[in-house]
């Protein structure tokens, strides 16, 4: 009640504005009762997924067994796709916990994360006309390159000419983090559960991504070898463990989300991998998918019309609700419910606005950080970038409020999920280290704090010490080649 009153007094505007406001703040508002009741559920899922193959939360074994010191050491390359960008790293490990990494982005187009696998890996012909020239038959004809540009194959060949890798006289070994779900058979082996995140290259599920690349890197004879596949998640917990010795688990607050941690082997029932040489391994929990069948997680209509409206719809709902890819599409779709009952921007929509995905969750971190009074940077993106013809400060405020309540409620459940390992490997009284990557967790305003907020109404007082939160810089390249050195030897660059 307290918490409904000051909110509602907040943005000011009209009855009506007052009472959507308030009906918003219940939808999206998580009680600490009902976090408790998704901890609950979402340690159950887990033991499912530890008992029995092809679960909703499906807890992969990463075939990563033992921990790190912090003193290895070795020069190795790392290959990461599985957002917005794909990255080549070159990793040194230093010993001490300390590393360094140089490493060159490379954008992924919207076209290449739905084409044809083979596009994504290998031939991405792009026409280029250079020239006419006049055929035998008198005609003038145009001349075209046909420019393959093998995506992957040449991100990598080129990385290895920049950095002067290219004369190696051996293959070069190759840690690849692929940040999707990938059923594994070895270390560097699996298949492809299903796309995730916007990605639908078809043809690929069911393959194994290493034989892919390795693959499309001999047809261009680039000698390089991959010698590990692992989770983002997987490279992030090894990442920060090379830090953090007492590390427990790794998660992804980026543009998806997901979770890995160190489980031990007796725990994991449904295990046929063959004997290990040590008693724990990591899991990759595939976390993204828990409660896609709806029974704890409240679920708003906007929740819903962004479900029904994605690619790859009854799927990832835990991803939907929290990450950085989806959580300006929710927002949107709320200011979008509030324009057509004419209480924000007097009814007015834009072109801009009414298009799927416009509304960012960069905006988004821009607006919750808007100290302005008059909320200066919040009428910008909305009046200049979404083309709004014009804002009240009640809409301005509305709009900041609704920002605030997604943004919420991703901290708080991204924290039950955290919870639920935390509690399923009873590791609170000894103390844990949670090392956590991606742009939501190192970008959006307040967002760890409220994951914080919401760990203490799970564990009580003084849970920050018990449990560390921490970011784990760059967790997808070093943890990727890091985890190689558990099943083979580092072989420098
Ligand atoms: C998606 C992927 C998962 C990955 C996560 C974070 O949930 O399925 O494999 O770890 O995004 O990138």
């Amino acid at each position: 009640r307290q918490h409904l009153a000051v909110a509602v007094e907040d943005v000011g505007g009209t009855q009506a504005q007052h009472d959507a406001v308030a009906e918003l703040i219940r939808a999206f508002t998580v009680s600490a009762d009902k976090l408790r009741a998704i901890q609950t559920h979402f340690i159950s899922e887990m033991e499912k997924g530890l008992k029995h193959h092809g679960q909703t939360v499906a807890m992969i074994p990463s075939f990563v067994e033992g921990r790190l010191t912090g003193q290895e050491k070795g020069t190795f390359l790392a290959l990461d796709l599985g957002g917005t960008n794909l990255r080549v790293v070159q990793v040194e490990l230093l010993g001490a916990g300390e590393f360094t990494t140089k490493s060159t982005k490379y954008k992924v187009s919207e076209e290449l994360k739905t084409t044809d696998a083979k596009n994504l890996f290998r031939i991405s012909g792009t026409l280029v006309c250079y020239g006419w020239r006049i055929n035998l038959l008198n005609r003038l004809i145009p001349i075209v390159l046909v420019r393959s540009i093998d995506f992957i194959a040449d991100s990598i060949d080129s990385f290895l000419a920049e950095h002067g890798l290219d004369a190696a006289e051996e293959a070069i070994p190759l840690g690849f983090t692929f940040s999707f779900p990938v059923y594994q058979s070895k270390i560097n082996r699996g298949t492809l559960k299903s796309w995730t995140k916007g990605f639908s290259c078809p043809g690929l599920v069911g393959k194994d991504p290493v034989v892919m690349l390795q693959d499309a890197l001999a047809k261009k004879h680039v000698p390089v070898f991959v010698t590990a596949l692992v989770n983002d998640t997987v490279g992030t917990l090894l990442s920060h463990a090379y830090r953090n010795p007492d590390t427990m688990a790794g998660i992804i607050l980026g543009t998806g989300t997901n979770g890995a941690y160190i489980e031990n082997m007796k725990n994991i029932e449904k295990w046929d991998g063959g004997s290990t040489s040590s008693n724990e391994m990591i899991i990759n929990m595939e976390f993204g998918a828990f409660d896609n069948e709806r029974r704890a997680l409240p679920l708003t209509m906007f929740d819903n019309k962004l479900d029904r409206e994605s690619i790859n719809p009854h799927e990832q709902i835990f991803e939907k609700m929290i990450a950085g890819m989806y959580l300006g599409e929710i927002v949107r779709n709320t200011l979008l419910h509030l324009i057509d009952r004419e209480l924000l921007f007097s009814g007015n929509s834009s072109k801009e606005l009414n298009e799927m995905w416009s509304l960012e969750t960069t905006y988004m971190s821009a607006i919750e950080a808007d100290a302005d009074p008059q909320l200066e940077s919040t009428k910008n993106i909305l009046e200049q970038t979404l083309s709004i013809p014009s804002t009240t400060l009640t809409d301005r405020r509305i709009v900041k409020k609704v920002c605030e309540l997604v943004g919420t409620r991703a901290a708080r459940l991204a924290s039950a999920a955290i919870g639920g390992i935390i509690a399923h490997r009873d590791a609170l009284e000894a103390g844990c280290a949670c090392g956590i990557d991606g742009s939501l967790y190192e970008f959006y305003p307040n967002f760890e704090t409220r994951m914080y907020a919401a760990l203490k109404e799970l564990f009580g007082e003084g849970v920050e010490k018990k449990i560390r939160l921490g970011l784990a810089k760059d967790g997808s390249g070093v943890g990727g080649v890091a985890a190689k050195m558990f099943k083979s030897l580092p072989v420098p660059v």
